[in-house]
């Protein structure tokens, strides 16, 4: 059914660094600009050093950081920079809350914004606040991480944890969670703000639907639950809500079996009409792959020459008989989960 194959076998844990992304950028797709923050930030009748020195008054067993704001006043876009007044490194969840509950009591008339900020990942200013508040998600430990091995299995973590941390903790029991981002340096609180896209979410969903349970901490500082049997409407409003309804502290989130195994595929196409066919296909078959994604690539760098290294001797063609110079190609890449038993008919399986 393909016009070229390119198999290459391999054992590995489903983490991966993928370089081209086109699906997932469509999350970020929102116009920033009609809400982002005034040129200067007014504090009407509050100022900056009577602000900072009524945060140096809280109780918390985390810090603030005030002179040294610059590292979190970037992202990856590497577009927008705003210069927080302050940084809260959080130890605890009540750190957060009281934090929030401080700021809820100034009033509007602060104007003092709070953001949480994860790995910074985000590419339009996301994760910025100027002249407010940015809360470091990372500093979050709490709660340590613990893997539920009962049925259904899930693991709780912190709403700063990394999800590479969450799958060498899971792994562990043998699990991992259902649904993934392709690259994995990224928050769990920051990518269930967004949706969570990968190759698995045809299947499962994106991340923000493999999630039984949140703790959030609200608008005004409260600590909350929820889930779909409670606070719904926040559950679902904080889940894909771009940090707009709250700060996610804790998540549940849904977890299964890890393959032992995986058989990963790519396949070039030059033609669109085929490439979408043939991925309309394999995601609407029951007996297809567990991982499916599609990849428009251009060739500007040399990229797809690199390929053609990681494609071992046996493939039937080689990516360097691929002509496509400045021309854009289009990339499925498959995945199938495997257990040792199965290894010797991973090849024979075919798909209708
Ligand atoms: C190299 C790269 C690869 C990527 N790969 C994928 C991918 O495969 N699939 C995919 O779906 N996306 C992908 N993304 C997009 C990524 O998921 C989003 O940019 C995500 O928001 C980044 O997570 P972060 O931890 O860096 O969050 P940040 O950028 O720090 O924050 C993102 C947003 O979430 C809010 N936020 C952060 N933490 C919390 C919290 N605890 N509670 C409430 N709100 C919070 C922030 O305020 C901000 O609005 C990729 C991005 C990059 C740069
Ligand atoms: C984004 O919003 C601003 C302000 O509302 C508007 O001027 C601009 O044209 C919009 N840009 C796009 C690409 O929609
Ligand atoms: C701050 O200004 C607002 C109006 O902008 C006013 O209503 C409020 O009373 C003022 N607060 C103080 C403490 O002066
Ligand atoms: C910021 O302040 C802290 C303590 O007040 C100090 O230890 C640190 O060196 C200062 N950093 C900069 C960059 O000034
Ligand atoms: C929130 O959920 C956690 C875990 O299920 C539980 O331990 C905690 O008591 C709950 N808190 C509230 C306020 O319901
Ligand atoms: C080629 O691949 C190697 C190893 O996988 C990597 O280090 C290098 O950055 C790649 N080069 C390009 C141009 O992608
Ligand atoms: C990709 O482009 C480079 C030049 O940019 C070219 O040398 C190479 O042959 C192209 N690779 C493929 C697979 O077409």
């Amino acid at each position: 059914m393909y016009s070229t194959n390119f198999l290459r076998e391999t054992a590995r844990v489903v983490q991966r660094v993928v370089l081209v992304l086109l699906l997932n950028l469509t999350c970020h797709n929102i116009n920033r600009s009609s809400y982002l923050p005034n040129a200067t930030p007014v504090f009407s009748n509050l100022s900056t050093p009577d602000i900072e020195s009524s945060l140096i008054t809280l109780n918390l067993q985390g810090h603030f950081i005030f002179n040294d704001t610059h590292h979190v006043a970037n992202d990856f876009g590497n577009i927008y920079h705003f210069l927080p007044m302050a940084i809260l490194l959080p130890k605890t969840v009540s750190d957060i809350s009281t934090t929030i509950k401080h700021v809820f009591d100034m009033g509007p008339n602060s104007e003092l914004t709070v953001t949480a900020r994860g790995h910074g990942h985000s590419l339009q200013g996301q994760s910025q606040s100027h002249g407010g508040i940015v809360i470091r998600m990372e500093s979050l430990k709490q709660p340590k991480m613990h893997v539920h091995t009962g049925e259904p299995p899930y693991v709780d973590v912190s709403g700063g944890e990394l999800w590479i941390n969450v799958l060498h903790e899971t792994l562990k029991e043998g699990l991992a969670p259902k649904s993934w981002t392709d690259y994995l340096h990224l928050t769990v609180g920051g990518t269930l703000s967004n949706a969570g896209v990968s190759g698995q979410a045809f299947r499962h969903g994106p991340q923000i639907d493999n999630v039984h349970q949140l703790e959030i901490v609200t608008g005004k500082g409260e600590i909350v639950n929820c889930s779909e049997d409670q606070n719904a409407d926040l559950f679902y409003g904080v889940l894909g809500g771009l940090g707009q309804f709250g700060i996610i502290t804790r998540a549940r989130i849904a977890l299964e079996p890890a393959p032992k195994m995986v058989k990963w595929i790519r396949v070039l196409y030059s033609d669109f009409y085929s490439f979408t066919k043939d991925q309309e296909q394999l995601i609407s078959s029951d007996t297809s792959f567990d991982y499916i994604e599609g990849f428009v690539i251009k060739n500007r760098t040399g990229l797809i020459n690199n390929w053609s290294s990681t494609f071992s001797p046996r493939d039937p063609i080689q990516a360097s008989q691929f002509r496509s110079e400045g021309k854009t190609l289009y990339c499925l890449e498959m995945a199938m989960y495997l257990n040792r038993e199965d290894s010797n008919t991973m090849n024979q399986v075919s798909i209708s």
